[in-house]
């Protein structure tokens, strides 16, 4: 992942630290405002990620959501807006604040490291003691069962395996928070089921907070504690739904299906409305 050297800047507001007593969220983002150059690509959302949840952002294609998750990282600034971490204002500096495990769609596996290499090279850039490396490799490659491959070339792995590999690096340097950008959108749906069940697994033994983008519906709702439907871009929160269906879950459950439908109706509803009349004022969902 390349930084554009722009952190979160002086031009965010912060917001005042006064705490009601209430466990804060972890992130609190209010009204951000997102550009590049004159073009905005998220428009004044409103974001909060609880201790431990997961959070699914669910979007169109183009909408702003990697836009949104650089800004989580830290990797850009937010052109506006009020961002806190456990409850106190955060400095221009999030990055520094923040130890962030990032999972692309694409593994960005170094081909000439081998897997452990790999995940070493993520822990030294992160601060983690040398004498930790080799248990952690150990740990997390079997926590996604790959530890087999710990000294593989990635490209003798397949697309699902190189994934779990990326997760594992992900989740090695003990990340305060985790950032996915449609890891499984490149897998065949067999392999990708594979996947979010083993995510699910995960979630029982860390609960590390996670903010996971996706295009897809039944991804979102087969993982994520509450989805964030999100506009046409420029990004706008359209919806917001807690899941609270028991683990694992099955895409068969009336339950499940139930919920997709509703997502589905209120997805099809903003995004057809909003592609049907390009230029037309654009509006919020109630
Ligand atoms: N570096 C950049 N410079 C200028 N415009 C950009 C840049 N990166 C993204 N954009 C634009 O910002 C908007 C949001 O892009 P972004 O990549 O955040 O969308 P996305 O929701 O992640 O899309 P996808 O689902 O296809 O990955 C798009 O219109 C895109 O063209
Ligand atoms: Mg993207």
């Amino acid at each position: 992942m390349t930084t554009n050297g722009s952190l979160l800047s002086g031009e965010v507001n912060l917001m005042s630290n006064a705490v009601d007593g209430v466990t804060p969220p972890f992130l609190d983002l209010r009204d951000i405002v997102i550009k590049h150059g004159d073009r905005t690509a998220v428009d004044g959302v409103d974001l909060t990620v609880a201790p431990g949840e997961f959070l699914a952002l669910l979007g169109p294609s183009g909408c702003g959501k990697s836009t949104l998750l650089h800004v989580l990282a830290g990797l850009r600034r937010a052109h506006s807006g009020e961002l806190r971490l456990n409850g106190s204002p955060a400095a221009a500096d999030l990055s520094g604040k923040l130890r962030v495990g990032y999972v692309f769609q694409d593994h960005r596996l170094l081909p000439w490291r081998t897997v452990a290499q790999n995940i070493t090279i993520a822990m030294k850039s992160a601060g983690v003691p040398k004498d930790e490396w080799d248990a952690r490799i150990d740990r997390y490659l079997g926590m996604l069962r790959v530890g087999e491959y710990r000294d593989s070339w990635p490209m003798r792995l397949s697309g699902g395996q190189r994934q779990r590999v990326s997760i594992a690096r992900a989740l090695a340097v003990d990340p305060d928070v985790v950032l996915m950008d449609e890891p499984f959108s490149g897998l065949d749906e067999v392999t990708a089921r594979a996947m979010r069940l083993e995510l699910s697994r995960l979630r029982e033994v860390s609960s590390v907070p996670t903010v996971f983008v996706t295009h897809s519906i039944k991804e979102a709702l087969f993982l994520a504690d509450r989805v964030v439907t999100l506009s046409h871009g420029p990004a706008r929160v359209l919806k917001e739904l807690s899941v609270s269906l028991p683990r694992p879950r099955q895409y068969e459950d009336p339950e499940f299906a139930r919920l997709e439908a509703s997502v589905v109706a209120d997805v099809l509803k903003e995004w057809e409305l909003t592609d049907a009349a390009p230029g037309a004022p654009e509006r919020r969902a109630s």
